[in-house]
C-alpha cells in the first residue's frame, strides 16, 4: 500500500473528511460515565459513553457518503455505559458498549487514536489550524508578505495567502490576471460570495447617480463596509481593473491594533467604546438597514472580534448630555487614532491587484480622485469570515492526501 492510499484510509476511520496523525495509546480506561484514554507524557482525553457512541464510525451511525451521523440523543438509552475497551492491534481504541444500537449493531466500535486525541483534548490549544491574530501598525505593514497571482493554483500559495489573510486580517494579491472574472475565479476558490444591497458583485466606480460615497470621486474615510447590518460581511475583496486617475490611494488600518492600544492606553475610552450602543443606519432608496452596536465588539472569551464604524452612516447619539459627550469625545479620539500615521496605510493599487480584508478588524478607504482625469474602477465583493478556515483546512486536507 503507497503512502497517500495509507493516508485515506486512515481518514475514512474517522467521522468526517479530515485525517489526524495516529497516537501512541498507553492505556484506556472505562469509568461510569465514558472512557478515559492515556498517551505518551501522561496525556488524557475523556469520552463520555453516548456522545461516543453517537461518533462511531459504523455505517449505521455515519452515513459513508456525507459523514453526517444517523442516530440522535433519542437513541442512546439512559443507562448506556462501557461493558469493556481495550487497544487494538492497530494501536485504536476498542469499546464494547452495554446495548446494541442499531439494526445490525455489533455492539463494539473502534475509535483512531489521532481522532480521540483531537477531540478529547482540552488543555492543548496548538493545534494546526489555531492560527493567532498578528496586530500590526503603519511601519509593520510593509512586513506582510504579498502573495503572488502568477502562482496561485498551487496549494502551498494558496494557503500561504489564506494564513497571511487570517493572521494579519489583510493580504495583497498582486499580478492577477485583469478581466471581469478573475475576482469571481479568486472568491470563489477561497468559499461562497456573499449578497447584498449592492449585488453579488459590486463595481467601484463613478456614477452620475450614486447610491453610495463609494460611487463618488470624494475620500472615502476609513471605514468597514456595512455596517448597518445585523451582520457584517466578515471578508472583502477589491480587485483593481483600472486606476489611471491623480489620486485615488487606497488606505487601510488594523482596528484590532487600534482598539489593543486604547485598550493599554486609556481604559475608561476603551469601555465606552465597548459599551456604547451607537445607531448606523443606511441611506438608501430601496433599503433601510439599522443596527445598534457598540465600535468595539468581543467574542465569547472576551477577545476583540468586531470593528464597526462607518461615520457617515452614524445616527444621531441618544442619552443624557454629558453621556453623549463622553462618547462623542470617545469616537473622535479613535477615530483620531485611525486616521494617524502610526495606524493608517496609504498605497496604490495596479491593475492586477487584490486586496483580500477581513472586514470586521481592517477599516478601508480612498483618496479623493479627478472624475474627469482618467478612470478608476475596481471590482468588490463579500464572504463570510469563516470561509477562510474552511478553506484552509480543505486545502491542506487535499495536501496531505496528494502531496
Ligand atoms: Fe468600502
Amino acid at each position: 500500500m503507497d503512502k497517500s492510499s495509507q493516508s485515506k484510509k486512515i481518514s475514512y476511520s474517522t467521522p468526517d473528511f479530515s485525517s489526524y496523525p495516529p497516537r501512541a495509546i498507553e492505556d484506556v480506561v472505562v469509568h461510569p460515565l465514558g472512557l478515559e484514554v492515556v498517551y505518551e507524557k501522561n496525556k488524557r482525553t475523556f469520552h463520555l459513553s453516548r456522545d461516543l457512541r453517537e461518533h462511531a464510525t459504523d455505517p449505521e451511525t455515519t452515513h459513508p457518503i456525507t459523514k453526517e451521523t444517523l442516530i440522535s440523543p433519542l437513541n442512546i438509552p439512559d443507562d448506556f455505559s462501557i461493558k469493556q475497551a481495550e487497544i487494538s492491534s492497530d494501536g485504536f481504541a476498542r469499546v464494547t458498549w452495554s446495548h446494541k444500537i442499531t439494526p445490525n449493531d455489533k455492539g463494539v466500535s473502534v475509535y483512531h487514536s489521532g481522532w480521540l486525541y483531537r477531540t478529547g483534548m482540552i488543555t492543548e490549544v496548538n493545534f494546526e489550524d489555531a492560527i493567532e491574530a498578528k496586530i500590526w501598525d503603519a511601519i509593520d505593514f510593509g512586513d506582510i508578505p504579498k502573495i503572488s497571482g502568477t502562482n496561485f493554483s498551487d496549494n502551498k500559495e494558496f494557503e500561504k495567502m489564506l494564513i497571511t489573510l487570517i493572521q494579519y486580517g489583510v493580504v495583497i494579491i498582486k499580478g492577477l490576471p485583469v478581466n471581469e472574472d478573475t475576482l469571481e475565479n479568486i472568491a470563489s476558490k477561497i468559499g461562497t460570495i456573499r449578497n447584498s444591497n449592492f449585488g453579488r458583485i459590486f463595481d467601484v466606480k463613478y456614477k452620475h447617480n450614486p447610491d453610495s460615497n463609494a460611487y463618488t470621486n470624494e475620500e472615502l474615510l476609513l471605514h468597514n463596509d456595512l455596517s448597518t447590518r445585523e451582520y457584517i460581511p466578515g471578508l472583502q475583496l477589491l480587485f483593481c481593473m483600472i486606476n489611471e486617475t491623480d489620486g485615488g490611494f487606497s488606505t487601510l488600518a488594523d482596528g484590532f491594533s487600534i482598539a489593543d492600544y486604547i485598550r493599554k492606553q486609556d481604559k475608561k475610552m476603551y469601555d465606552l467604546l465597548s459599551d456604547y450602543n451607537v445607531s448606523f443606519a443606511n441611506k438608501a432608496k430601496t433599503s433601510d438597514y439599522r443596527i445598534e452596536s457598540p465600535i468595539i465588539r468581543h467574542n465569547n472569551k472576551g477577545a476583540v472580534d468586531e470593528i464597526r464604524w462607518t461615520c457617515w452612516l452614524r445616527s444621531p447619539l441618544r442619552g443624557s448630555l454629558t453621556e453623549m459627550n463622553d462618547f462623542y469625545e470617545a469616537q473622535k479620539k479613535f477615530y483620531k487614532l485611525v486616521n494617524s500615521i502610526q495606524f493608517k496605510v496609504e498605497f496604490k493599487l495596479n491593475p492586477g491587484d487584490m486586496i483580500c480584508m477581513d472586514n470586521r478588524r481592517i477599516l478601508h478607504g480612498r483618496s479623493r480622485f479627478s472624475e474627469t482625469h482618467g478612470e478608476r474602477w475596481l471590482r468588490g465583493c463579500y464572504l463570510e469570515r469563516d470561509e477562510l478556515q474552511s478553506a484552509l483546512r480543505v486545502v491542506r486536507r487535499d495536501m496531505r492526501w496528494h502531496g
